[in-house]
């Protein structure tokens, strides 16, 4: 037999697959579920059950392997090496014990109102772009804005910095792109050490720990005698502010085009929203590393060997989903794997749904129905998203 090269069935440097990926994870999906993708050397998984395995198994850790050992690369290095995200138990396990426990200290909970009080007032924008120029882009006006006032308020994120967010974390995620480039490497290096500096003396301040925000929970946490150490602090801290809105802003505007192209009534907002992240989902690849030999699948993995499960490719799986191109916004159950499994499992997955369940709802109860005027695709594969989706009400 011949095995499957994953690479010419689903060729990621084909602009025309970056922008439409499926069909490709169909015929993959269809010849291997798990495949050798030769030009980069991994495995990809495709279907939903070796996804979830590759999520679930405690054999396949995310391992960070610090870059390069120049001095500009240390802070880039402990940030991943000390965040919960690139950890495997036992220090994952702490620290997402630590950070679980700021966490849901009611945060969350107590965020709706102020949700959707943010909404309304970025709606108010877009009507006065829609006015001005007879469209309004969805990802500047409402999708992008939202997540980063939401979580910088949940940290205490100083409002006279928050435009600092957002480059400082666009250049750190080019790092988890496939085709990044020297000089996209550089910026995310020099982003990191500015971004932890900032955090490390925005924590510095909030030592006295009666602060009413997320950031003062995690100076103060404290579980038995066990606490962050600053380097855990800051990269939490990090992580938070970044996986805290790069994910929504792009899983708002991949699943409202997927709706609005569908045609499909919205209907409530809990199921269309996971509608909307299983369609289109805005994160399409996770890595693990084999820690001995394992099999997923029909292959075995050999220790030191890496695996990426394709989470797009995984929401599509007919094997689960039931005519899975289709957008259904009352699709029950909805068992997609946008928010990944197993131990890592997305830690800000109910502040997401919120967000995304107030956004959306409020956008469609202000316009009814909405058309696509243009349309804007970014051209990274990982992070999966729009640069631009202009909108009118419908005529
Ligand atoms: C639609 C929005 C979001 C999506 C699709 C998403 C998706 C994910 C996925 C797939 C993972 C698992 C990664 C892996 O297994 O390797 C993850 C982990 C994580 N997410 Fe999210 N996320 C979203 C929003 C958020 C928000 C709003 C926050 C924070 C407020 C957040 C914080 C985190 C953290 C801290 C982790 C690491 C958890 C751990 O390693 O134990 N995410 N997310």
């Amino acid at each position: 037999m011949i095995a499957t090269d994953a690479a010419e069935l689903l060729d990621l440097s084909d602009p025309d697959v970056v922008a439409d990926p499926y069909p490709a994870f169909e015929a993959l999906r269809a010849e291997a579920p798990v495949a050798w993708y030769s030009g980069l050397g991994i495995w990809v998984a495709t279907s939903h059950a070796a996804c979830s395995q590759v999520l679930r198994e405690r054999a396949l850790g995310r391992i960070f392997r610090p870059r390069e050992p120049e001095r500009e690369w240390e802070t880039f290095n402990w940030l991943h090496a000390d965040s919960i995200l690139d950890s495997e138990p036992p220090k994952h396990t702490r620290l997402r014990r630590l950070v679980q426990s700021a966490f849901s200290r009611g945060h969350v909970s107590r965020l709706g109102p102020r949700i959707e009080q943010l909404t309304a007032g970025l709606l108010d924008d877009c009507a006065a772009h829609l006015a001005a120029d007879g469209s309004f882009d969805v990802i500047a006006n409402l999708a992008e804005p939202l997540p980063v006032l939401v979580i910088a308020e949940l940290l205490g994120w100083p409002e006279a910095d928050r435009h600092l967010l957002r480059p400082w974390s666009q250049a750190i995620v080019k790092m988890y792109e496939l085709n990044r480039t020297p000089e996209q490497e550089a910026e995310a290096v020099a982003a990191s050490a500015e971004f932890a500096a900032y955090v490390e003396n925005l924590a510095a301040e909030r030592v006295s720990g009666t602060g009413d925000d997320l950031l003062s929970d995690l100076v103060a946490v404290r579980d038995g005698s066990d606490r962050l150490s600053t380097h855990e602090l800051v990269a939490t801290a990090v992580l938070l502010l970044n996986a805290g809105h790069e994910a929504s802003v792009n899983g708002f505007g991949n699943g409202l085009a997927s709706l609005l192209a569908s045609g499909a009534e919205p209907g409530a907002p809990e199921p269309l929203v996971e509608e909307m992240l299983r369609h289109d989902s805005p994160l399409q690849l996770f890595e693990r590393t084999a820690t001995r030999d394992v099999t997923i699948g029909d292959v075995t993995v050999a220790e030191g060997q890496k695996i990426a499960a394709l989470l797009g490719a995984a929401n599509r799986d007919p094997a689960v989903f039931d005519a899975p191109d289709e957008f259904r916004p009352d699709r029950d159950p909805n068992p997609h794997l946008a928010f990944g499994a197993g131990i890592h499992f997305c830690i800000g997955a109910p502040l997401a749904r919120l967000e995304m369940q107030t956004s959306v709802a409020a956008l469609l109860a202000r316009y009814g129905r909405l058309e696509v005027v243009d349309a804007v695709r970014r051209p990274t594969f990982v992070l999966r998203g729009y640069e631009r989706l202009a909108l009118r009400p419908a005529r």
